[in-house]
């Protein structure tokens, strides 16, 4: 069928033998815009059975030859941005200049990644077995790294393309194949990227992709037992994953509540571009993104002033029009986005910005005098809506950091030094910023969650370490 994007499987785009197809709906729009195909899980088996037999060849092609394969992909892919870009544009509502940036990103992320990889697994260790007691200098040990096998990447909706090539590339690099299953909503920039993995010449069955729906394939994919890592960036669906994922490792990244503590101290004109640039970009719609300000007192009429007259000058609009506020990803999640507007309003926190909303265009709101019961000072809202907590002491915002479950990233604007550190040790997140919003990159920078936010780390160098195994070969002298 013409009309619905094939999944790929051993070098080539295939039709499913399901017949059936999933919807992409333009969530600028909310009209249909693609079909993707509903694949089955013998077509997962398909799979696989491919990923498994390609990579035992990828395994043995030279480093270097793995390296280059990455290169022209980057290359490939920076050609292609356009078209990328212009899917990400209709089918998630990322607004072009960003989406031109995730694909320039991609690229560049791929190109660091194989030249990381060189280093990083050339390097082996080699030991005698004299220092540990009771042993003579008669056994050598030569350990090295190992790839694990197939590893499943899935990527969310927000980053389609980028998170995909963030586990695709240190996988590759460390001669493992993949199973990429792309979310729903960017499924098409996703595909599109992996014809340029196509483009590029690797091996056929060294990437497959399927797609289709969680409830038939997810699953399944999931606890196939021919996976051999999972890595997943996404929400609640994680947990579940985990909960089931067998004895392969995991690295997992479930989104964050990042709080941003600003001190009496603070520069906040700095601390006011930060919030509204970490909270409102993409609508919001980061893991990485400001979901909760903790402000002392004394100092918080003043950043709100400040907050408030960057909001007045974010556009609002369609992302073809490069609008800094666009279309939230669907109604399910407008619905739930305006749910918990509500719920701060009737609980008595106050709105500086009327609440409007069109389909799924949410105007930017700041919700101020928030108060901890209230669902909006701790669920995610993955919207252009930023709770404001008025706090008497640092330690009120450190303990509402750390009582979220979520704990991915924070940050702490204050001008001194010594302090901005022992609260960063005192948050309990995985990456505390001082002096500017959460953010994930650059990308070789390590990104992990605490508690809930995630399982391992991220980042181009512990992504290539974590999916591959130490193998040690023994000398043994008479
Ligand atoms: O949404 C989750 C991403 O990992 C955040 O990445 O900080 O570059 O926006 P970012």
């Amino acid at each position: 069928d013409g009309d619905v994007f094939k999944y790929y499987v051993d070098g080539a785009w295939t039709p499913t033998t399901s017949g059936k197809s999933v919807g992409i709906i333009n969530p600028s729009t909310l009209k249909s815009l693609f079909k993707i195909s509903a694949c089955t899980q013998d077509e997962v088996n398909k799979c696989v059975d491919s990923c498994k037999a390609a990579q035992k060849l990828w395994a043995k092609v030279p480093l270097w030859k793995r390296a280059e394969h990455l290169h022209k992909l980057a290359a490939i892919m920076k050609d292609q941005k356009i078209t990328i870009a212009d899917c990400l544009v209709k089918e998630v509502a990322k607004c072009m200049k960003d989406a031109m940036v995730e694909v320039v990103r991609s690229g560049d992320l791929i190109d660091y990644t194989a030249e990381e990889g060189i280093r990083i697994l050339s390097e082996g260790k080699f030991l005698t077995s004299d220092p540990f007691p009771g042993n003579e200098r008669n056994k050598y040990c030569l350990a090295s790294k190992i790839p694990l096998g197939v590893v499943l990447a899935i990527p969310p909706f927000n980053y389609p393309v980028n998170l995909a090539v963030s586990k695709i590339g240190p996988a590759l690099i460390a001669g493992n194949s993949v199973l990429l299953k792309p979310p729903t909503q960017g499924a098409v920039a996703t595909l599109h990227m992996v014809h340029c993995i196509h483009m590029a010449g690797f091996p056929n069955g060294l990437v497959n992709a399927i797609t289709g729906k969680g409830s038939e394939i997810g699953d399944y994919t999931t606890t196939h037992p021919g996976i051999n890592c999972i890595s997943f960036t996404g929400g609640d669906t994680g947990i579940a994953i985990s909960k089931k994922a067998g004895m392969i490792p995991l690295q997992m990244e479930l989104g964050g509540k990042d709080t941003c503590l600003v001190l009496e101290d603070a520069d906040l004109e700095l601390a006011a571009t930060h919030i509204v640039k970490g909270g409102y970009s993409y609508s919001g719609q980061r893991c990485t993104a400001v979901k909760v300000v903790c402000v002392m007192e004394s100092v918080a009429d003043e950043l709100v002033k400040k907050i408030n007259e960057k909001i007045k000058k974010l556009t609002v609009g369609m992302p073809e029009k490069d609008c800094d506020i666009t279309p939230v990803i669907s109604e399910t999640s407008a619905n739930f986005i305006q749910g918990l507007v509500e719920d701060a309003k009737e609980k008595g926190a106050k709105l500086h910005q009327e609440w409007k909303r069109e389909g799924n265009l949410i105007w930017p709101v700041l919700i101020d005098k928030v108060l901890p019961d209230m669902r909006i000072a701790w669920e995610e809202p993955f919207g252009p809506v930023l709770p404001i907590i008025r706090i008497k002491s640092v330690e009120e915002g450190i303990h509402h950091c750390n009582a979220n479950n979520f704990a991915l990233q924070g940050c702490v604007f204050t001008k001194n030094i010594d302090k901005a550190i022992m609260i960063s040790d005192a948050m309990e997140s995985g990456t505390i910023q001082i002096n500017a919003a959460p953010a994930r990159g650059p990308d070789h920078f390590p990104f992990q969650g605490l508690r809930d936010s995630g399982i391992g780390s991220q980042g181009i160098i512990n992504s290539i370490n974590m999916m591959c195994k130490t193998k040690s070969t023994v000398i043994n002298l008479p």
